[in-house]
């Protein structure tokens, strides 16, 4: 496997592969991996015939009180597993060697980019759009694969790789759970033991939503008080940042499931900010 941390060298890593008539996978990631991580990677590599994958913990994404520094890294860890579940290329550039001291150029999708995380993280998805099209104009790769536990994230990344004609597959796979329920995040590790214990919760008050769907109850309001209720009693300490059901593409709110339609959720769970979602179909 294969390490560059110079994006000049990426570019032509891939443009050889081309050459010979090899597709080209791109996973990008923050690196710090975990087991959601090498799904998409076995996955990636069912779908090409080399595999990219990059690991980036890029600054325009995160906002002036968020966790960049402290976000965490293990690359010589991220560079085993990576290989080890068939990576060919791994891509870890520093920021300076992404972004020129007067980069100027950003890539936004602002009405999918303003509710959910958007509004309680302001310019993120303009730095993961940003990104994710440098990425895309490095490695020019056949398909990229995506985490749906980021749904918002995939919706726009989709939005925008059609809307300028990106020339690349977009897929998107299943969140990957602990045993638990709890979705897989590199943020996880943030949480004390009393905080993980009751992690869980959240999954569960998805599912119960999920359940009172079925069983007919299709008004918003009532359902998102069901969560909020289950929260209160069962995740002490934690705040709801949003908890929304919205169009699963165009990403707007809906006032009844009576149509597909996501809930998706964001909790604080002590500083811990934890996503997750879940799509409900009738
Ligand atoms: O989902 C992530 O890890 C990041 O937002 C991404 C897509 C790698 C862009 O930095």
């Amino acid at each position: 496997m294969e390490l560059l941390a110079d994006p000049n060298l990426l570019k032509q890593h891939c443009h050889a592969w081309r050459a010979q008539g090899l597709s080209i996978a791109l996973v990008p990631t923050m690196g710090f991996l975990h087991a959601g991580h090498l799904s998409l990677f076995d996955h990636a590599r069912t779908l090409a015939d080399r595999l990219v994958v990059s690991i980036f913990v890029n600054p325009t994404q995160f906002g002036p009180n968020e966790d960049l520094d402290r976000y965490p890294r293990d690359l010589p860890r991220d560079l085993e597993l990576a290989a080890a579940h068939g990576a060919d290329l791994v891509f870890a550039p520093e920021a300076q060697a992404m972004y020129h001291p007067d980069h100027a150029a950003w890539v936004d999708v602002p009405e999918l980019g303003r509710g959910l995380c958007g509004a309680s993280r302001p310019g993120h998805f303009r730095g993961v759009c940003t990104v994710v099209a440098k990425l895309f104009g490095l490695a020019r790769p056949d398909v990229a694969v995506f985490g749906e536990k980021d749904w918002q994230q995939l919706a726009i990344i989709r939005r925008m790789t059609r809307d300028l004609e990106l020339g690349v597959t977009v897929v998107g796979r299943p969140i990957f759970r602990e045993p638990d329920g709890l979705a897989m995040s590199s943020r996880n590790v943030y949480l004390t033991p009393g905080e993980r214990a009751e992690a869980p919760a959240i999954r569960q008050g998805l599912v119960l939503v999920q359940g009172a769907v079925r069983s007919g109850e299709l008004d918003v309001g009532r359902l998102g008080l069901m969560f909020r209720a289950h929260l209160a009693e069962k995740l002490s300490g934690a705040r709801v940042d949003y908890a929304e059901f919205v169009h699963p593409e165009a990403l707007s709110p809906v006032v009844r499931v009576d149509a597909p339609t996501l809930f998706a959720v964001a909790v604080f769970v002590g500083r811990v900010r934890l996503i997750d979602n879940i799509l409900l179909e009738v």
